[in-house]
């Protein structure tokens, strides 16, 4: 049955929306014809409804005072904990949303729900610790000082649809729990999703402490940056709309920033790498969901001795995955949720091949609607698009190498250094490579795919991945500041 959602929470009301909704479709086919299936509507919300939200934001910071940032930190956890309950029991509508809107696999969307609700009590353990370890006195040079960790104001927070729920939260939670009040706009596509859990927000925290708008980017976000009442920008997407966000907001100085951005992480396999395993890895680094995930292996640097036995094997490696509807069993490819998708990749396809490349796998590029196969591409060179834009889908770039630093040039070239996997056998022989490749990403995998978790790492980037680090760990000090009252020990 359709879903026309029509409430929207701002300052502690889940409020109707009477005005302009916008049809949300999902690019799975209900039936054989490949049409896109109708899920229902959304608020598609204008300047007016995203100053109120931002007004209730600012009045519950108010300037500090307010009962949220100056709320005792174990109430606050149990306002959290609140939350995560009442969350827990909206698990099946939630992830049934995920397949449909975003068309994740029910493994990965089921995982997508638990790993959120982990890191929610994950991240209020961690709060825990980072109370007592901040709110303490030190004294240096006859100053004494009682130093804590507060909040910044508030925030704008902006996620992704390839996690609308987890990444999203991954900003929201650590960014509420440390006191600062938000505006949060779910993304566009994965924004049901979001609905069964409107009431637990209402009921769980304060009012003000977190409104939830719905609408298109340009007509939510650019109106609250333009008011300059945002502290924190806090967005998991393209860096150009962090960039043009930025610039309209009036201080743009001062704004705090914690982004997750674009990346083009490579995948380098010495000439000793045990074949069978990194195949495997490259598989899953390169396809998980498609291919939409900004840790994706997005480049493949294969060594001349073992490019030809490698190409052939992950070729035919990819021509085996089973595709279909996200809730079929063992299927691992399923249709792209953006409609525009298969045009972009089809273009990416056109670029590479009239400058000579060549599609290895037999089904490669061939589609139906957003049903598309995903497509090896070989020998790759860097005039073409496909190694020049993150592709954020299936299709996989391969260049060959016979020197190890022409693909350590090409990462200290490129505008992105998220992380990096390699795949060889004698890895203690490689460790000078290893801190080379360090000093280039954040990440470093060893005979293993990049990936985000375990959510306690680190999870940033240099250049344009990342600003700021998040993890279980990390975050809740991305969305706070240290201050201290100082005081002379006469
Ligand atoms: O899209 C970027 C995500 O952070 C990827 O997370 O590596 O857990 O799939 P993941």
């Amino acid at each position: 049955n359709p879903i026309h959602q029509k409430h929207y929470l701002v300052d502690g009301e889940l409020k109707k929306w009477n005005g302009e909704s916008a049809d949300v479709y999902s690019t799975i086919s209900s039936t054989k014809t490949y049409a896109p299936t109708f899920l229902g509507s959304a608020p598609d919300m204008g300047e007016p409804e995203a100053l109120n939200a931002l007004e209730a934001a600012v009045k519950a910071y108010g300037k500090g005072q307010g009962t949220w940032p100056t709320m005792r930190v174990r109430d606050r956890i149990e306002c959290m904990e609140q939350f995560v309950e009442k969350m827990k029991t909206k698990r099946e509508e939630v992830v049934k949303l995920l397949m449909w809107e975003i068309g994740k696999t029910y493994p990965d969307s089921l995982k997508e729900f638990d790993r959120t609700v982990d890191y929610i009590y994950d991240t209020i353990e961690e709060y825990k610790t980072l109370d007592r370890d901040s709110a303490k006195f030190e004294k240096h040079a006859e100053v004494m000082a009682h130093i804590r960790r507060g909040p910044l104001g508030v925030v704008l927070c902006l996620g992704p649809y390839n996690y609308p729920l987890n990444e999203t939260f991954c900003l929201l939670i650590p960014a509420i729990l440390m006191g600062n009040t938000a505006v949060f706009k779910p993304a566009k596509i994965g924004v049901l999703l979001i609905t069964p859990l409107l009431e637990a927000f209402q009921e769980s925290f304060p009012k003000g402490v977190v409104n939830v708008v719905f609408g298109r980017g340009r007509a939510i976000a650019g109106p609250i940056m333009k008011t300059g009442k945002v502290d924190v920008l806090a967005l998991i997407g393209h860096s150009s709309s962090a960039n043009a966000l930025q610039e309209q907001h009036p201080k743009s100085n001062r704004l705090r920033l914690v982004l997750g951005l674009e990346a083009k992480n490579p995948g380098i396999v010495l000439p000793d790498a045990d074949l069978d395993l990194t195949i495997n890895e490259c598989l899953a680094g390169t396809l998980s969901f498609n291919g939409q995930r900004c840790t994706a292996l997005k480049v493949l640097y294969v060594h001349d001795d073992i490019k030809d036995e490698f190409n052939g094997r992950f070729s035919e490696a990819v021509d085996k995955l089973p595709f279909g509807n996200p809730w079929d069993e063992g299927v691992k490819l399923t249709p792209l949720p953006e409609p525009q998708k298969p045009e972009y990749i089809q273009e990416l396809l056109d670029d590479a091949v009239s400058k000579g490349a060549r599609i290895l796998n037999k089904k490669g590029g061939k589609h139906f609607d957003n049903y598309i196969w995903p497509a090896v591409v070989y020998p790759v060179t860097k005039d073409m698009r496909v190694y020049e834009e993150e592709q954020f889908g299936p299709i996989i770039p391969i260049l060959s190498f016979d020197d190890i630093e022409q693909p350590l040039d090409d990462m200290a070239e490129s505008n992105y250094g998220q992380q990096v996997s390699l795949f060889g056998k004698d890895v203690y022989a490689l460790a000078p490579l290893i801190d080379t490749l360090a000093n280039l990403v954040c990440r470093v995998n060893l005979n293993s795919s990049c990936q985000r978790g375990p959510d306690v790492y680190p999870f940033t980037g240099r250049k344009d991945s990342a600003v700021a680090t998040l993890s279980v760990h990390d975050a809740l000090r991305s969305f706070s500041i240290r201050t201290f009252v100082a005081s002379k020990d006469n």
